[in-house]
């Protein structure tokens, strides 16, 4: 039997989700039933839930980001990657990284990002990328070595679809997930996990989010990266972005490192 309280998050779900964008993203239930059930939870409501959850839903899947033409990307990858020129192929997952703001920002200092970031622990064997947008892109600059696992997860599932199209090509052992993170924290261990530019935004959607999913995290270290500068470009973040990470980790002895690049602030964490 469907309970009133069920029928209310049924009708909230489909009547956010349905927008023809979500549609083609194909946004995971998971998600659509977290929001719709919190927002019906807090908002006195129901006009104020539909306004709320469509607000975070927006801000989740953040469109204005960007995004290539994956048919297209998809068909001229698989031509790339039967030609077999590594020139070519670095140039193509330049121009697709390019696409989407967070790993353009980070392409600027890509040649030496994952050196830097790796300089410490050494380079990871296995990796989970969570909320990954394209970085899996990065990952011939990577340095990782032929056995390395890599597994990432998105809700966006055009996305996800591509990447395993990618990593298949690159013959490398790599799986993309659609997973709502928050919902389902990933299970697998691994050395090591990517959080790049996303905690912020994931504190907007539910305050405190980050503490639960990273102490579920079976990983050895945490790389987390937050803009170190308002989309404006006039505000500095960083110390902002540092008491944010100090407030997530609150009561865990875990060690943190930082490293700074121009327009990518990270955390190194030692769980
Ligand atoms: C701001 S982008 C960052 C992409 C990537 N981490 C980077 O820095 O290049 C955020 C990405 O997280 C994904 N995302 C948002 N919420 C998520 C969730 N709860 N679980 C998994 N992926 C999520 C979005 O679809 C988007 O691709």
């Amino acid at each position: 039997m469907i309970t009133s309280d069920e029928q209310q998050v049924r009708e909230l779900m489909d009547s956010v989700g349905k927008k023809a964008a979500y549609q083609t993203m194909q946004i995971p239930e998971a998600t659509l039933r977290d929001l719709a059930v919190k927002a019906l939870a807090r908002q006195p409501s129901r006009h104020l839930a539909l306004k709320s959850m469509r607000r975070k839903l927006h801000q989740i899947t953040a469109p204005y980001l960007g995004d290539p033409d994956y048919g297209q990307a998809t068909h001229e990858m698989h031509a790339l990657f039967q030609e077999g020129d590594p020139d070519a192929i670095q140039k193509f997952c330049r121009m697709i990284m390019a696409s989407h703001v967070s790993t353009r920002e980070r392409l600027l200092v890509l040649d030496g990002f994952y050196l830097r970031l790796f300089d410490e622990h050494g380079v990871p064997e296995s990796i989970i990328d969570l909320a990954c947008g394209l970085n899996p892109l990065s990952l011939r600059w990577m340095g990782l070595g032929k056995k390395a696992r890599y597994r990432a997860y998105d809700i966006h599932a055009p996305r996800v679809a591509f990447l395993n199209a990618f990593f298949q090509m690159e013959g490398v052992a790599g799986q993309a997930f659609i997973q709502d993170i928050l919902v389902n924290p990933p299970l697998h261990t691994a050395d090591a996990a990517f959080l790049f530019k996303e905690a912020h935004r994931f504190e907007e959607r539910e305050t405190g989010c980050n503490r639960d999913l990273w102490r579920a995290l079976k990983v050895k270290i945490i790389y987390v990266s937050l803009p170190p500068l308002s989309m404006t470009g006039r505000h500095d973040l960083t110390g902002k972005n540092r008491k944010l990470i100090e407030r997530i980790i609150a009561g865990q002895s875990w060690r943190v490192n930082e490293i700074n690049f121009p327009n990518e602030q990270v955390f190194v964490i030692e769980k």
